[in-house]
């Protein structure tokens, strides 16, 4: 097949469902792939998805990120343009500084007793259901890093189902397929509601301090002891808080079914620390989250071959390179003490995910502690995935807790 019709069968809805066999049917062209001039997909130069050439691109500073054209007249993309994700350095190294400096080891400490706090009371309410069925998404995986990461940044948590209204449109906006009128207007919308409501809760910290995030992030700004305006605050904290949750939500609702198909691992998980990490990051690499990234080529150059002119844009499909069978023998295959490389799943290089540790501990410790309330879980019924190939992930998930 060519690279044209393994891309149109990727993009198509049985693509976004399993997008695994069109990803081997890449691999098999070979690490990069050229999107010829004509070709339905040519909004990207080529595609890559090699393990050590993806790891290589996203390593590499001279490969930027390039704003989208017109973005200044678009509220969503000025939004992003003025935040740490979505820009090259020297603006990145003073944004990704600020907020460096927040996520410190201490602090993730101090969220240890948080996330387990939050995990009990979820369980506890699961079990006091009485319901044998509930779905595992609303009552497990969205609450976990919604009411943690809301805590931590200090959004009040009355506020978080009309939050999760916003960011559903701006995720709808940033899949492959989400650039239409329609998309990009609500999206526009969302960010600017998320602006007022954080300019609001900002002024409410300064008059009102506390001992989250936002309190010590304005102090710091009001002292001039922080390089960023306002402005870029306030897109950093709209690109940080969804960043972090749909995310989180889905490395819980796509591992769980994996986890639950190997008993074995089941039983063993509430007693073994190094399993669960491990089974945190299998997981993470057989059905990451993130699915594409992409960057733009500083010069014409060669890549495996395919030729690339500087400023094209290159699709870096990191679903794809975390089943590379050349670093991942037996790629689709499920194993929570496979040596080898790390996976791709939160990135590499400059933009490496800010709040990986934080993902990897709610797993950590939360996935233990369900198993060893819930020994018997069960999936009800074949979970869909979200139909979006950027985040890729189930938003509905049926589970008995009692077998
Ligand atoms: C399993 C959960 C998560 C996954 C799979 C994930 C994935 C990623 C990926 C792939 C990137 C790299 C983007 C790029 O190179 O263009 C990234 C960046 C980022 N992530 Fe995460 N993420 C997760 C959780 C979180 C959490 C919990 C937070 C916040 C606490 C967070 C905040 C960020 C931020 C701020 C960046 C941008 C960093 C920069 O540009 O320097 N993420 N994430």
């Amino acid at each position: 097949m060519t690279v044209d019709e393994l891309l149109t069968g990727l993009y198509s809805e049985q693509g976004r469902q399993n997008p695994y066999p069109w990803y081997a049917g890449l691999h098999r062209l070979g690490p990069v792939s050229a999107v010829p001039a004509r070709a339905e997909h040519r909004t990207v130069a080529a595609v890559a998805v090699g393990y050590d050439l993806v790891d290589r691109l996203l390593r590499d500073p001279e490969w930027t990120k390039q704003p989208p054209p017109g973005w200044e007249e678009q509220e969503i993309l000025r939004a992003f343009q003025t935040s740490m994700m979505f820009v090259n350095p020297p603006e990145h190294t003073r944004m990704r500084h600020v907020f460096a400096h927040t996520f410190t080891p201490r602090r993730l400490d101090a969220l240890r007793p948080v996330i387990l706090r939050v995990v009990d009371d979820l369980l506890d309410r699961m079990a006091d259901a009485g319901d044998t069925v509930v779905d595992f998404v609303a009552d497990f995986a969205y609450p976990i890093p919604a009411l943690v990461m809301a805590e931590f940044i200090g959004i009040p948590t009355a506020e978080l189902a009309w939050y999760r209204e916003r960011v559903e449109r701006i995720d709808e906006f940033l899949d492959v397929a989400g650039k239409t009128p329609q998309r990009l207007a609500a999206a526009n919308t969302a960010a600017q509601e998320l602006r007022v409501f954080y300019r609001e809760l900002l002024a409410h910290r300064r008059r009102a301090p506390t001992d989250d995030l936002l309190s010590g992030l304005v102090e710091a700004l009001d002292a001039g002891g922080v390089e960023l305006t306002e402005e870029e605050l306030v897109s950093n904290l709209i690109v940080l808080f969804n960043a972090s949750f749909v995310t989180t939500v889905y490395m819980f609702s796509n591992g769980l079914p994996l986890l639950l198909a190997h008993p074995e691992t089941v039983a063993a998980l509430p007693t073994d620390d190094a399993l669960a990490r491990g089974c945190v990051d299998e997981v993470l690499r057989l059905e990451s989250p993130v699915h594409f990234l992409a960057r733009a080529a500083p010069a014409d150059t060669v890549l495996d071959g395919v030729p690339v002119a500087a400023d094209d844009n290159v699709l870096i499909m990191i679903g794809a390179a975390n089943r590379d069978p050349a670093r991942f023998p037996d790629p689709d295959t499920f194993d929570p003490t496979r040596p080898g490389p790390p996976s791709l799943a939160f990135g590499v290089g400059l933009h490496f995910c800010l709040g990986a540790a934080v993902s990897r501990l709610e797993g950590r410790l939360a996935l233990p502690r369900l198993l060893a309330r819930f020994p018997a879980l069960r999936v009800t019924e074949t979970p869909t995935y979200s139909g979006s190939l950027f985040l890729r992930g189930i938003d509905e998930l049926l589970v008995s807790t009692s077998g």
